[in-house]
C-alpha cells in the first residue's frame, strides 16, 4: 500500500509516495506563488499529485491508504480547513481536506507542518522508540511538534507546539502575528534577515554583507562562519535567543530528544551547536542529563515524511 504525503509552504508545495516500508518511491515540487491565491495553487498541486501518481516510479497495482498533509498554522484539523496563515496570505479558511477528499476519494488528514514533522521523526526515524520527542523547525517561521509519551500532543484546536511564538524578548521584533518578540521574530530565517537589514542602517564599518544584493539567513551565516564581525554579532544574538526558546521547551515537556530541522539547519553545525550548547547550560541539570539533541536525517524531505506519517498515526 502507498500513502501520499503532501507538504505545504509558503514557497514550495510538495508531494511525494511511500510504500509500506516508510521508503519514498517518488516526489515533485512546485513554486507555491502565495499571492496568486489558495484556489490556483490547489489547482495546481491536484496537477502535481495527478503527475506523480502516473510517474514510472509507482506500482499502479497498489492501493492508496490515504493522503497527509502539512501546512503552515494556523490550521484547524477536525474541520481540514486552512485559516489564514501568516506565511501563506490569503488562505482564508481553505477547506483542503474536503476539497482532496472529493477529489480523490481517499481519507484525507490535515495538520500543522511541524507537528506532522514530530511523528515523521516517531515513526519513520525513531520507529517509535522514542517516546519523549520534540521537533523543532527553523525556516521562514520556526514552529514544533510535541511527542509526549508516544503521543502527538494536539491541544484544543490542534495547535499544541506552536512554539515559535513563545514570547522571549518582549521588547523584540514584531511578528506575523502581531506580538513581539517571539521565537520566530527573534531566530527564524526571516527573524535572522530582519535583524540584519535593521542593524546594517546603522552599520557604518565593513562588513562582506554589504557586498551581497540578495541577502538570506544562508548568507548571513556564512559571513558570521567566515569571520565578519558585524554577522558574528548577529548570529551570536540569534544563538542566545534560539537557546532560551529551547530551555522554555525543554522545560515544558522534558523531552528524552529535541530535533531540529528546517532551512537554516542546512547552514550546517556551526549555527547549531553553540545554541545547543548555551541550552544545555540553562536547562534543569536533572532534565539535561538525559536530553539528546541532534539535526533531522531526512533532510529537505521530511516535511513529506511528516505528512506521510499522518496517514500512518491517524488511520490505524
Ligand atoms: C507557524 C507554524 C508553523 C511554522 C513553520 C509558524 O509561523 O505559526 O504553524 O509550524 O511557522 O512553518
Ligand atoms: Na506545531
Ligand atoms: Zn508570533
Amino acid at each position: 500500500m502507498y500513502r501520499i504525503g503532501i507538504d505545504i509552504g509558503g514557497t514550495n508545495m510538495r508531494v511525494g509516495i511511500f510504500d509500506d516500508g516508510g521508503n519514498l518511491v517518488v516526489k515533485e515540487k512546485i513554486l507555491t506563488n502565495a499571492q496568486e491565491g489558495a484556489t490556483v495553487a490547489i489547482k495546481r498541486l491536484k496537477l502535481l499529485i495527478n503527475e506523480v501518481l502516473n510517474s514510472k516510479e509507482v506500482d499502479k497495482t497498489q492501493k492508496i491508504k490515504g493522503i497527509g498533509v502539512g501546512s503552515p498554522g494556523p490550521l484547524d484539523p477536525w474541520k481540514g480547513e486552512i485559516q489564514s496563515p501568516p506565511n501563506l496570505p490569503g488562505w482564508d479558511n481553505i477547506p483542503l481536506r474536503q476539497n482532496l477528499q472529493d477529489k480523490y476519494n481517499l481519507p484525507v488528514f490535515l495538520h500543522n507542518d511541524a507537528n506532522a514533522a514530530a511523528l515523521g521523526e516517531f515513526l519513520y526515524a525513531y520507529n517509535k522508540e522514542v517516546k519523549n520527542l520534540v521537533y523543532i523547525t527553523v525556516s521562514t517561521g520556526i514552529g514544533g511538534g510535541i511527542i509526549s509519551d508516544g503521543k502527538l500532543m494536539l491541544g484544543d484546536k490542534g495547535s499544541a507546539g506552536e512554539v515559535g511564538h513563545i514570547i522571549i524578548r518582549p521588547d523584540g521584533n514584531m511578528c506575523s502575528c502581531g506580538n513581539r518578540g517571539c521565537l520566530e521574530a527573534q531566530a527564524s530565517g526571516t527573524g535572522i534577515f530582519t535583524r540584519t537589514q535593521e542593524a546594517l542602517k546603522n552599520y557604518d564599518r565593513p562588513t562582506i554583507l554589504k557586498n551581497f544584493d540578495l541577502l538570506s539567513s544562508k548568507e548571513i551565516i556564512e559571513a558570521a562562519n567566515l569571520g565578519d564581525s558585524f554577522a558574528k554579532h548577529i548570529i551570536e544574538e540569534v544563538q542566545m535567543d534560539l537557546a532560551l526558546g529551547i530551555v522554555n521547551i525543554a522545560h515544558a515537556y522534558n523531552p528524552q530528544k529535541i530535533v531540529f530541522g528546517g532551512g537554516v539547519m542546512q547552514s550546517g553545525d556551526t549555527f547549531i551547536q553553540p545554541v545547543i550548547e548555551r541550552a544545555r547550560e540553562m536547562i534543569l541539570p536533572s532534565m539535561a542529563e538525559n536530553l539528546d539533541f541532534s539535526v533531522t536525517k531526512l533532510g529537505g524531505d521530511l516535511g513529506l515524511f511528516g505528512a506521510a506519517a499522518l496517514v500512518d498515526y491517524f488511520q490505524d
